[in-house]
């Protein structure tokens, strides 16, 4: 038996397979965004420059393993963020001397953190500062947005109350300008003990004193 079609059926078998057709090949386009891209930076809501608000880990990626442990009042480029994550980019320096030490100002001593693993930081320069040699090292890495203070004065009045309490009860508190950031970091030392404030604490109160410590 030979199957004889009319054109009109033809014609309309055509028509509604084109339309299937149409509707699949659309639905196959993804061509539409899906979700943000994994490092979009949001400029309006993260400003340029932020500071650790407490000791916190470095991430090599977020939530990953540690490059450095930040101390708090550290300096953070923001250069991106992930969900509850910043990535950041840090100008620091080190003596050849002790390399797992970074400092975020040689001149006073601020200290910035410390190196899980000195030997993976390549230095990108060396400079002379108040006499010795430092070398630069520029750190990249994740940190909980959420261990950042956008504004640094927020941290300082922390500081100073701390100070206030913890360093004037068996004597005056002594005026950060009383001493250079360098001998602040001795004289801190020494009285800690006396005290107890956690090592947080203890760093950043020492980081507001050299902050705001007589100029060499
Ligand atoms: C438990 C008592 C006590 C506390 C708390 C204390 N101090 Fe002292 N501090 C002393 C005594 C006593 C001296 C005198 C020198 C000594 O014994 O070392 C002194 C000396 C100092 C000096 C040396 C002054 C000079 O002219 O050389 C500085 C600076 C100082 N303290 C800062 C601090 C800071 C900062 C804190 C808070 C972290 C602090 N002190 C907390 C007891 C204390």
């Amino acid at each position: 038996m030979r199957w004889r079609v009319r054109p009109g059926v033809a014609l309309a078998g055509g028509v509604i397979l084109g339309i299937v057709f149409a509707f699949a090949v659309w639905d196959l386009t993804p061509l539409r965004p899906v979700g943000p891209s994994p490092t979009s930076v949001t400029p309006a809501a993260v400003p340029a420059i932020v500071y650790t608000a407490q000791a916190t880990p470095l991430a090599a990626s977020p939530g990953g393993s540690t490059v450095a442990t930040l101390t708090p009042a550290t300096a953070l480029q923001v250069l991106g963020a992930q969900g509850s994550s910043l990535h950041a980019g840090l100008d620091l320096y080190r003596s050849p001397d002790s390399p797992a030490i970074l400092y975020q100002d040689p001149s006073t001593l601020a200290r910035a953190g410390v190196l899980a693993s000195p030997g993976d930081a390549q230095p990108t320069g060396t400079v002379d500062i108040a006499g010795s040699s430092w070398q630069r090292v520029h750190l990249v890495g994740w940190v909980a947005r959420s261990a950042t203070a956008p504004d640094v004065a927020a941290l300082w009045s922390q500081a100073s109350s701390l100070y206030a309490q913890t360093c004037s009860s068996c004597h005056t508190a002594h005026d950060p300008s009383e001493f250079t950031g360098r001998q602040w970091v001795s004289q801190f030392r020494a009285m800690v003990p006396r005290t107890s404030l956690t090592p947080a604490q203890a760093d950043l109160i020492l980081r507001w004193l050299q902050a705001h410590a007589a100029k060499q």
